[in-house]
């Protein structure tokens, strides 16, 4: 099969990387792609909301399935547009992918369908949203309605703060349109849970659980920004938990996407708070998360495109998905400056002609190669990526590899994992550290 992927990041490059494995699979495309995934599939350089060169290169180069992974393309409706032609898609079509395209539409069907989550209010007139901040309870979080590149939230600590938000939402027009609607809901306090499940409208299948570092310094300081580093499975997510979740969240959504006539096919991904008062969802996403992605298709035993077929035919149920034991952890090199103002053009040092290093495997975001070199070419750069049976193992393994990449201005966390350990009980973590993690690799592999 010829396959197409819509996207050009750190997941992306997972997704292709864990298609490759298939025996179904010939050739891949990327759209637009990047440097580093040269290795893995051609490049085309189409733009991800360009839909028209999309739907026209693939018609032109004999796509058999195509697999749409950001947001802003399945918001747009490239799902829509590329099966109108005959090329079955892996993604929601424009109706289902309001899940994250609206806020607003995303509250009120919790409501509706009584899907645990905040308290909410909706606003599109900021005097009111200004009138209601002046008692609403605080901490308070203002959300712009529509898709803002992650950065539509504000978890406001103060009442200016919060004030300050809807200004920028409603008066500055800071995320353009996205901001005309406002949601100002109730802060929830615990554990944060990502859990990305396939679902094909009939079964939902949830993956490996992981936890994102959302903010951009250590100890969950700074802004916010697409994820600077992630951990699967996530130790705070017991089976307990799965199964409350399962029962109240998960088949309710689905199940309520049905009812409303927007069967949602594809990744359906889950922004967890594990509150005193049982899980609540945070946010929807109508995709796969990044850098989520990165640490739990490593850990896939079973075929994604055989999956990704079954899920267009609505047929999951009879496919055979597992996990691999252990742990997989991804730590983000972004550009200095990032999430606000970076340079590109910065030349990379330390890894091979494939964009690779020992030991690990990198996934590959605003990467761009030229003249065999590697140069920066986005906000968040790379995704070093690191298996073995103890999280401490994997965490030592993916920080080194960190440290033999080198370029001007980098930014990671140092601190990817550590929330997570605490939830570990240190005994065990201590003996399991004790089995190798050569012999992890031996029997998984690296990725
Ligand atoms: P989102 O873009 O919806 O993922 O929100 C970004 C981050 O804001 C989340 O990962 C949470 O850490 C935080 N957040 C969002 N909603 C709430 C809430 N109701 N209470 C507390 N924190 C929140
Ligand atoms: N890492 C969070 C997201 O993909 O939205």
């Amino acid at each position: 099969m010829n396959i197409l992927v819509v996207g050009g990041g750190g997941r992306e490059h997972a997704i292709i990387k864990s298609l490759k494995k298939s025996p179904r699979v010939t050739q891949i495309y990327a759209a637009p792609g990047n440097g580093g995934m040269a290795a893995d599939a051609i490049c085309t350089g189409i733009g991800a909301k360009d839909l028209d060169a999309i739907t026209a290169f693939a018609q032109d180069n004999a796509i058999d399935f195509a697999v749409v992974a950001p947001d802003d393309p399945l918001v747009l409706g490239a799902v829509d547009k590329l099966e109108a032609v005959g090329i079955p898609c892996f993604g929601p079509n424009k109706d289902a992918a309001i899940l994250e395209g609206s806020k607003v539409f995303s509250k009120d069907l919790m409501k509706k369908y009584h899907i645990p989550t905040a308290q909410y209010q909706v606003f599109d007139d900021m005097d009111r949203a200004l009138e209601y901040l002046k008692t609403a309870p605080i901490p308070t979080v203002v959300k712009a309605d529509g898709l803002a590149l992650g950065k539509g939230v504000t978890v406001a600590m103060t009442r200016q703060e919060a004030e300050d938000a809807v200004r920028a939402c409603m008066e500055d027009k800071v995320f353009g349109e996205s901001g005309s609607h406002i949601v100002i809901e109730e802060f929830l306090t615990g554990p944060e849970v990502s859990v990305l499940s396939f679902t094909d409208g009939k079964v939902v299948v949830p993956m490996v659980s992981s936890m994102d570092h959302k903010r951009i310094g250590d100890g969950d300081t700074g802004p916010n920004t697409g994820g600077m580093g992630t951990v699967a499975p996530n130790p705070y997510y017991t089976a307990e938990i799965a199964q409350v979740c399962m029962d109240t969240i998960f088949l309710p959504t689905m199940r309520a996407m049905n009812a409303e006539g927007r069967t949602f096919k594809g990744c359906l991904y889950f922004g967890l708070m594990l509150t005193e008062k049982g899980p609540k969802v945070i946010e929807y996403n109508c995709r796969f998360g990044d850098p989520e992605t990165q640490v739990v298709l490593p850990m896939l035993e079973g075929d994604l495109c055989e999956i990704f077929e079954a899920i267009y035919e609505h047929r999951l149920a009879d496919v055979k998905i597992g996990w691999k034991s252990g742990y997989c952890t991804c730590v983000v090199m972004a550009s200095g400056g990032y999430p606000v103002k970076y340079k590109k053009g910065i030349e990379m040092f330390g890894m091979d002609d494939k964009g690779q290093v020992d030991g690990a495997f990198i996934y590959h975001a605003g990467t761009k190669y030229e003249d065999g070199k590697f140069y920066t070419n986005g906000g968040r750069v790379l995704g070093v990526t690191c298996n073995a049976y103890t999280l401490q193992g994997a965490l030592d393994k993916s920080y080194e590899a960190v440290s033999k990449i080198k370029f001007e201005g980098e930014h990671f966390r140092k601190d990817i994992g550590q929330k997570a350990l605490k939830a570990l009980p240190k005994d065990s973590l201590d003996l399991e550290y004790k089995q190798d993690m050569e012999d992890y690799i031996e029997e998984n592999g690296v990725s």
